[in-house]
């Protein structure tokens, strides 16, 4: 197990999971904004109005990450505080506040990586249809060019959209993310081709007006079935089943409905047999904003779908059902480390491109021990099995750059409100207490051995 010498070890959040100042100095609300002040959507009726307050405690913050040894930090930009109405206006406030963050991140030797969305979209813009809108593309590009002509100065690093599946699909159609809408499928489609084509149009715009040579890519959800046996049959199953299989109610939980009309050109042959009558409106010519250069892959992976070859069934494949009792993290996700193996295998061979993992972790219910420290054992062994099985993907031929640990500090995990626990440092929410975790700890032995403290058995010193 050795990670390439140039290997990127980093962390991630969002905006509207950590910044809070939700209307400070002039920002625009977004659908989240909207959203978590429904009573009864979030757990709690908890929202993010203030959340770790990150925008006023940036500055302790990155001191963390530098402490930490972080190479790289992973955070997204909101929309409606650049554009608190999505197009027009730039709120000069908002730019100075990314401006001071990036300068603070570049003086402790952290690089920024920015995605320009992860789904907190400006209501104003929800208002007039949102994604459902073809004029959304271009209500993106110009966003984008805003971003690039201020930022890329100082940031080489970008990603377009968080994602697709989630705010499409648990946004649109089962109506349990902002903006709540569960609409047919037909309109989901349509949204999500919409979405793509906003990717394109900022990979060009990217291209186009970067003061510096960027590295681009997006980050979608990974979806990984893996073989529950490692015979060769089951591998080629899991490959179709992760590259092929569309499921009934909606194509958008795949891999390849996203990335083969972004990387290929065209939606998946296997996914407009089910759905392609429905999409009587798209052009062909769309395929040629849609497709544009990606540097890297970035997806984001938590857990999988074990399965074996079946020849009797019409999928190919059978889904295995987990032994009694296993082990699984407090969001009831499986303990899956095969997963992240595989999808980078899977997507690696399929599409060729380098890898980055823009997002891999685990919620715990982590609290502060009388003697100030969190003792988060489990996601230290957590992040161990996966980091292993990220090093034998590499070790089998992928090409993975970096990996970004999800999450920096814990936050607001949308409709599960605080009760998920996804950090590397406690926050307690009454007095905004940062305290980082043992992980954290551990993780910075990870970052300064290059991996190599992954080999040994016991994590927990
Ligand atoms: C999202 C994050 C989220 C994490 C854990 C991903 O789906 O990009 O915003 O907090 O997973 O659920």
């Amino acid at each position: 197990m050795t990670f390439p010498q140039s290997f990127v070890w980093g962390s991630a959040t969002a905006s509207y999971q950590i910044e809070g100042g939700h209307d400070a100095d002039g920002k625009g609300p977004s659908v989240w904004d909207m959203m978590a002040h429904w009573p009864g959507k979030i757990v709690n009726d908890d929202h993010g109005d203030v959340a770790c307050d990150h925008y006023h405690r940036y500055t302790e913050d990155v001191q963390i990450m530098k402490n930490m040894g972080l190479q790289a930090y992973r955070f997204s930009l909101s929309w409606p505080r650049i554009m608190p109405d999505g197009t027009g206006k730039v709120n000069e406030a908002g730019i100075a506040f990314y401006d001071r963050l990036i300068d603070e991140l570049l003086g402790a030797g952290v690089q920024p990586w920015i995605t320009l969305f992860h789904w907190d979209y400006p209501l104003a813009l929800f208002q007039q249809g949102g994604w459902l809108n073809a004029a959304s593309p271009e209500w993106f590009a110009d966003y984008t060019k805003i971003v690039i002509d201020r930022f890329s100065d100082r940031v080489t690093n970008w990603m377009t959209l968080n994602e697709p599946q989630c705010f499409i699909g648990l946004g649109h159609h089962d109506g349990m993310h902002a903006p709540g809408l569960q609409l047919p499928v037909e309109q989901v489609l349509r949204a999500w081709h919409h979405a793509l084509m906003a990717h394109g149009r900022a990979v060009q715009v990217i291209h186009e007006h970067a003061k510096q040579s960027p590295t681009v890519s997006w980050a979608p959800v990974g979806v990984a079935y893996y073989p529950a046996e490692e015979t060769p049959e089951n591998i080629e199953a899991a490959r179709c089943a992760s590259m092929n299989y569309f499921e009934d109610k909606s194509p958008v939980w795949s891999n390849t409905w996203g990335s083969d009309p972004v990387i290929k050109g065209h939606y998946p042959e296997a996914g407009m047999k089910k759905f392609g009558h429905m999409m009587k409106w798209f052009k062909d010519s769309d395929f040629e904003i849609i497709k544009q250069p990606l540097d890297f892959y970035g997806v984001n992976i938590y857990q999988g779908h074990p399965i074996v070859a079946d020849d009797q069934s019409p999928k190919g494949f059978r889904d295995v059902k987990r032994e009694q009792g296993f082990a699984q993290t407090q969001f009831y996700w499986p303990h899956d480390p095969k997963s992240m193996y595989w999808i980078c295998k899977t997507l690696y061979d399929h599409y060729n491109i380098p890898i980055v993992i823009t997002e891999n972790g685990t919620s715990m219910h982590d609290w502060v021990d009388e003697d100030g420290t969190v003792n988060d054992a489990q996601r230290i062994i957590f992040l161990r099995d996966y980091m292993r099985e990220l090093g034998r993907a590499i070790d089998d031929g992928a090409d993975v750059r970096g990996y970004f640990l999800w999450s920096l500090m814990d936050n607001f995990e949308w409709a599960e409100g605080y009760r998920q626990r996804f950090g590397l440092v406690h926050v307690d929410y009454q007095t905004l207490k940062r305290t980082p975790k043992a992980s954290s700890y551990w993780y910075k032995q990870v970052i300064e051995s290059n991996g190599a403290v992954l080999r040994d058995a016991q994590v927990v010193k």
